[in-house]
């Protein structure tokens, strides 16, 4: 095999002639973001339209006895107005979203004009049901306008909106109801995808049952296929009818930098998932500024990223970033291969997309059927590709190179998390050299760095843990309602360094090279998963006495859910129980985190204080048992030798 990781590309000359940052500028706006990050960030603040412009820049502290993040903390302003009111004068009738249905004879583009006024009336219906600063919201919706109305109109009221993926359960979607006390849930009766229908509304109606979750008062339904769903009166309300009536005007709150602007659950290594906490002036000049940074997005480029509103690169590659800048983006409410594989491809022709965004487990799943799978479009549109949510492969990296972008389009492999807000490692196309497999350098204003595992900053090549040095704008300034469990997660493993739970390389050049998680945490198609998380819905199922669960390298997703599972006396190891069990973490949890794989074991290796070692689990899923390592420090070793034998296929 050909080492394709040696493999560079440089920038393209005449792309780095029209970019809005080439080599020089990288390079000194780099060193002048890290040296004086007061200075660089109060420029850039003004790409914002502020009510009152911010004085003070950076006030952050990152020591864990008192993490206390602020950007621009006197400042107000209203992240709706700036993604909608300020372009109305300049670009009015410009389309700012491009929808996209699953049936692909269903399209409508949306201008500024359209999008504003809808989100104003929604703003207005919010407002009449009582909503206001502070409230949150949770949206519980299918890949259609409403979903960027709903929460532009949150952000113009003042209210937090709490995105839930529309692939979660209905426990899923209680479970982040009652943590965050939402008073309301928008969804749809259904949504639709690769031709089959998710029924929302039946989801939310189950979720709202669970104990806690009856804080929530009311739902507003969004009729998306027009199917049958039952109606609680009193608490549901059709969206049409509220928002027909309303005015297309409603004056946008004023906020502090520092309110929030929304919530957004992730997992970790341990326990329920975590509500991230974004704050509204320096996320919204984070997401603007890389956005156009790294896509070299230039007025009038139409931008595609295929990712789902329900996670964070929705948030801020679908809406709030490009809406910012005055964008063209568009939304896609379908899967990548529905109703032909090649369907990205002719989504890519019929809107003339310069700009595609999207995940490794699409392209290793589209590359699977062979480069014909792209015959059916020519892509010429195309000027630049991105890639997000997973490592990529040197291989995927070159085929999405070669054959979607007709090997002229530079790939930005842009490496960031839930966290974050925005992209904080990627190239910049008109100045980075690429490196297949490698997210490069650093944006403006971020620091990384390399530690060993006790917590010794690495210089120069190296490998090891990947942490942040400094704060950024964008960067999540709590977890919901618990600001001593962001500081535990984050800052304490290193005291004052931003943990990120990624292991990384950095090589000769200073860049960096993220290998994947060094936690309990799974990476399964790009989707976030705890390893916790799973075992705890699984030992709530009466059969199941113990479970571990650990990833494996899978070809299309990245990382495969491998299971190990003890039964509880009286039951036994059956195919009827194994469907079972995958059915029961598909209601518990949702689709993304079906099972591939589930083992039967007699018992687990665990050390002598009963801890599990996973290390030998992970070893045994991969079929990597020649190299085990020390298994003498376990309570009884023979239990390995019994879970390899019992390996199950896959
Ligand atoms: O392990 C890293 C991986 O995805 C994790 C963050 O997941 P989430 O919060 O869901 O955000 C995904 C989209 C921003 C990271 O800890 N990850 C994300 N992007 C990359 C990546 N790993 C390698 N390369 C990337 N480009």
């Amino acid at each position: 095999m050909t080492e394709l990781h040696k493999n560079t590309y440089s920038v393209p000359e005449a792309l780095a002639k029209n970019a809005w940052i080439d080599k020089a500028k990288y390079e000194a706006l780099y060193r002048q973001s890290i040296e004086d990050p007061e200075g660089y960030w109060a420029e850039q603040a003004k790409r914002l339209d502020w009510i009152k412009a911010p004085t003070k820049i950076k006030n952050s502290s990152l020591d864990p006895k008192s993490v206390d993040i602020r950007w621009f903390e006197d400042g107000t302003l209203n992240a709706s107005a700036n993604c909608l009111d300020r372009h109305l004068e300049t670009r009015g009738d410009q389309t700012a979203i491009i929808w996209e249905g699953d049936d692909p004879s269903e399209s409508q583009n949306i201008t500024y004009r359209e999008l504003h006024a809808r989100t104003c009336q929604l703003a207005n219906a919010l407002k009449a049901l009582g909503i206001g600063k502070g409230d949150v919201v949770t949206l519980y919706m299918p890949m259609i306008p409403e979903a960027a109305v709903a929460m532009l109109a949150c952000a113009r009221i003042g209210a937090v909106h709490s995105v839930v993926f529309g692939g979660f359960s209905p426990d899923a979607v209680a479970q982040r109801v009652i943590g965050a006390q939402s008073k309301l849930i928008i969804t749809a009766d259904e949504s639709v995808r690769g031709g089959k229908q998710v029924p929302l509304k039946d989801n939310v109606d189950a979720a709202l049952t669970r104990q806690g979750a009856e804080v929530c008062e009311k739902v507003l339904v969004v009729k998306r296929t027009g199917g049958e769903i039952d109606w609680h009166a009193g608490r549901d309300l059709w969206y049409h009818e509220q928002v027909d009536g309303q005015s297309t005007e409603c004056v946008a709150e004023e906020m502090g930098a520092e309110d929030p602007l929304f919530i957004l659950y992730t997992s970790g290594s341990t326990g329920a998932p975590k509500g991230m906490k974004h704050t509204t002036g320096g996320y919204l000049t984070y997401v603007s500024l890389t956005h156009q940074y790294v896509f070299d997005y230039h007025d009038g480029d139409i931008y595609w990223c295929t990712a789902d509103v329900g996670w964070v690169t929705g948030h801020s590659y679908i809406v709030y970033g490009p809406l910012a800048n005055g964008g063209t983006t568009l939304m896609f409410e379908g899967v990548p291969n529905y109703p032909t594989p090649g369907r990205m491809g002719e989504v890519v022709d019929k809107h003339r997309v310069n700009i595609l965004y999207t995940a490794p487990t699409a392209i290793r799943a589209l590359r699977a059927h062979g480069d014909d799978v792209m015959a059916s479009s020519t892509r010429e549109s195309l000027r630049l590709l991105g890639s997000v949510g997973e490592p990529i492969n040197p291989e995927a990296w070159e085929w999405y190179y070669r054959v979607i972008g007709n090997s002229k389009c530079p790939v930005v492999d842009t490496w960031w998390q839930t966290e974050n807000g925005g992209i904080l490692i990627a190239p910049l196309p008109g100045a980075t050299d690429l490196k297949p497999g490698s997210a490069t350098l650093p944006l403006f204003g971020v620091r990384p760095g390399i530690v060993d595992n006790d917590g010794n900053l690495l210089e120069g090549a190296a490998e090891g843990n990947l942490v942040i040095l400094d704060s950024w704008p964008g960067i999540a300034r709590s977890i919901w309602g618990d600001h001593e469990r962001f500081t535990q997660t984050y800052f304490s493993t290193y005291p004052g360094m931003y943990f990120t739970g990624d292991g990384c390389r950095r090589d000769e050049d200073g860049y960096y090279w993220i290998t994947g998680r060094v936690d309990d945490v799974l990476n399964v198609s790009g989707h976030r998963m705890g390893t916790a998380e799973i075992e705890s819905a699984l030992v709530a199922h009466d059969a199941v006495a113990e479970a571990a669960v650990v990833g494996f390298p899978h070809d299309i997703k990245g990382q495969g859910i491998y299971i190990y599972v003890t039964l509880t006396e009286g039951h036994e190891p059956s195919e009827e129980l194994q469907k079972e069990l995958v059915k029961w973490i598909r209601t518990e949890i949702g689709p993304i985190a079906s099972p591939d794989v589930i083992q039967w074991a007699a018992d687990l290796p665990k050390t002598r204080s009963g801890k599990i070692m996973r290390r030998i689990l992970r070893k045994i899923a991969a079929n990597e048992t020649d190299g085990l390592g020390d298994t003498s420090t376990l309570a009884d070793p023979s239990v390995v030798d019994e879970l390899i034998e019992h390996r199950a296929n896959r």
